[in-house]
C-alpha cells in the first residue's frame, strides 16, 4: 500500500506501486539500461537472494516500468559504538525516455515517507552523480580514498613491530571467521554497515563477473582481522577487495603480509580513509599515493532526536539546532546536550545558543567525518557566535574517520 499523502504531481499516465517478486527481471532490465549493464540469468539468481520486493517501488507508464527505487536494511555504527537501523537506498533509475518529469522525486518522496512511517532514524545511499541527492537532504558521510602503493619501494618505519599471526585461508574458513571479525571492526568504526549472512555467502562465492579480469579471491586471516584480494596479472597489481581489522596488531600484520607479496608491483585499495594509519607506518609516507578521492556513502537524518541522542560527542556540547528540511519537513528546533558519555536531544525552541543547519549538512556531521567549520564556510551551517561553531565542530568530530566498508 502506498502512503496517504499524494506524491508530487506526475503526468497522468504514470503510476507508482510497490514491487512484487515477479518484477525482478523487469527491474534488472531497467537498471541495466540506466547503467549500461548486461544482467544474465546467473546475475538475476544472485540478485534475487538479496531482493526484497516489499522494499522496492516502481513507476509504470502503460504497464512498462519507467522508474525504480529500492533499499536494503542495515545497522550502521555511530561514533561511540551505538548501532542505528538504516535503509540503504539503491537500484535507483528512471528510463531515459521519461527523465526530468519528476519521477525520481515522486519515488523518493513515497519511499522516504515510508521510512519515516516505519520510525527509521536515518537512510543512506551511494550516488552515481554528486548533484542529485543534496536536495533530498543527503550529505556526504564517508569518502573513498583510493590508495596505491609501489610494493618494492614501501618500507615500514624501522621501529614498527612485526606482530605476525597471519595465515592463508580458504573461503570456508573465511565464512566461519570473517563475519565475527567484521562485527568487531564495525563496532569500532563510525559509518560501518552490518552484513547479512546472504551477503557473506554471495561475496565468498566469488562469481566470475565480480573478478573484472583478475584472479579469484585470496584470503589472509589473523585472530583480529582479515584481508581478501585479487591478483591482476596484466598490471601485476594486488587489488584489495575487502579488509577489516579489530586491533592495531592485525592491521600492521596484514599490511606487512600484503606488502610482502612477491611478483606484485602495486598494491591497490579502493577504500582507505583520509587519515589512514598505513601512511604513518611507512618510512616514506609518500609511497601511499592517492590517485582519487571521492564521496562514498551519503546519509540523511529522518529522526533528528533519535539519531543525535544515540551518538557520543568528543567534547561537551549544548546547542539548539535549527534544522532546515524542505524535502520531508523533518526539521525544526532541537536542543542537543551531549558529550563523551552520552547525549539527549529533543524538540526545543530555545535554552542554548542556536545553530542553523541544512539537513544534508547534519547527515555529513552525523558520523564524525565532516568539519562543521567547512560546512559553515560553505553556507550550510550558520552560527552568530564563532565560539559556538568551534564547539560544535570539535564535538561532532570523531576519533576515527568514518568508513562504510560495504557497497550497496
Ligand atoms: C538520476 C535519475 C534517476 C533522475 O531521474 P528523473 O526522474 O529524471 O529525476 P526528477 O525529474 O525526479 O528530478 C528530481 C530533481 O533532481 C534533479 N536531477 C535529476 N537528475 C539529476 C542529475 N543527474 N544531476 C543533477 N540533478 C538532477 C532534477 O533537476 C530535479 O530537481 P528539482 O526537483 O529540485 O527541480 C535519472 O536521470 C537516471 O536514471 N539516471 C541514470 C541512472 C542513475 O544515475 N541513477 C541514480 C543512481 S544513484
Amino acid at each position: 500500500m502506498l502512503h496517504a499523502d499524494a506524491p508530487p504531481a506526475l503526468p497522468p499516465s504514470i503510476t507508482l506501486r510497490r514491487s512484487t517478486a515477479a518484477d525482478l527481471p523487469a527491474i534488472a532490465e531497467a537498471d541495466g539500461r540506466a547503467f549500461g549493464l548486461d544482467y544474465t540469468d546467473e546475475h538475476l539468481e544472485e540478485i534475487r537472494a538479496l531482493f526484497d520486493p516489499g522494499r522496492h517501488l516502481v513507476a509504470e507508464d502503460g504497464g512498462e516500468i519507467v522508474g525504480v527505487t529500492g533499499s536494503f536494511s542495515f545497522d550502521v555504527t555511530l561514533p561511540g559504538g551505538a548501532l542505528l537501523p538504516a535503509e540503504g537506498v539503491s537500484w535507483v533509475s528512471v528510463a531515459v525516455t521519461h527523465r526530468r518529469l519528476g519521477i525520481l522525486r515522486a519515488l523518493l518522496t513515497e519511499q522516504h515517507r515510508g521510512f519515516v512511517a516505519d520510525g527509521l532514524p536515518v537512510s543512506l545511499l551511494t550516488a552515481s552523480e554528486g548533484a542529485i541527492y543534496g536536495r533530498f537532504g543527503y550529505g556526504i558521510a564517508t569518502e573513498h580514498r583510493e590508495g596505491e602503493i609501489s610494493r618494492r619501494r614501501a618500507a615500514f618505519r624501522p621501529d614498527v613491530p612485526d606482530p605476525g599471526g597471519v595465515r592463508q585461508a580458504g573461503a570456508d574458513e573465511m565464512r566461519r571467521t570473517a563475519p565475527e571479525i567484521h562485527r568487531r571492526w564495525a563496532a569500532q568504526t563510525p559509518g560501518a554497515l552490518s552484513r547479512s549472512d546472504t551477503w557473506w555467502d554471495l561475496h565468498l562465492a566469488d562469481r566470475r563477473w565480480h573478478r573484472d579480469g583478475a584472479s579469484a579471491l585470496f584470503h589472509l586471516v589473523h585472530a583480529d582481522g582479515y584481508v581478501s584480494y585479487r591478483i591482476d596479472h596484466a598490471t601485476q597489481t594486488c587489488r584489495i577487495s575487502d579488509m577489516a581489522t579489530a586491533s592495531d596488531e592485525a592491521y600492521i600484520a596484514l599490511w606487512r603480509t600484503v606488502l610482502a607479496l612477491d611478483l606484485v608491483e602495486t598494491v591497490f585499495a579502493r577504500s582507505l580513509t583520509a587519515f589512514e594509519p598505513l601512511q604513518y607506518l611507512l618510512a616514506d609516507p609518500r609511497q601511499l599515493r592517492t590517485p582519487k578521492q571521492y564521496d562514498g556513502m551519503w546519509a540523511r537524518v529522518l529522526d533528528v532526536p533519535a539519531a543525535l541522542s544515540a551518538r557520543r560527542y568528543s567534547t561537551e556540547v549544548d546547542v539548539v539546532l535549527d534544522v532546515r528540511d524542505p524535502f520531508l519537513d523533518r526539521g525544526g528546533r532541537f536542543r542537543l546536550r551531549g558529550g563523551p558519555d552520552g547525549a539527549e536531544c529533543a524538540a526545543a525552541e530555545a535554552g542554548a545558543p542556536v545553530v542553523g543547519i541544512e539537513m544534508a549538512a547534519l547527515g555529513s556531521l552525523l558520523f564524525g567525518g565532516a568539519h562543521a567549520g567547512s560546512l559553515a564556510r560553505a553556507g550550510l551551517i550558520h552560527a552568530d557566535d564563532p565560539a559556538v561553531l568551534r564547539r560544535v565542530s570539535t564535538a561532532f568530530q570523531g576519533e576515527r574517520t568514518p568508513r562504510h566498508g560495504t557497497d550497496f
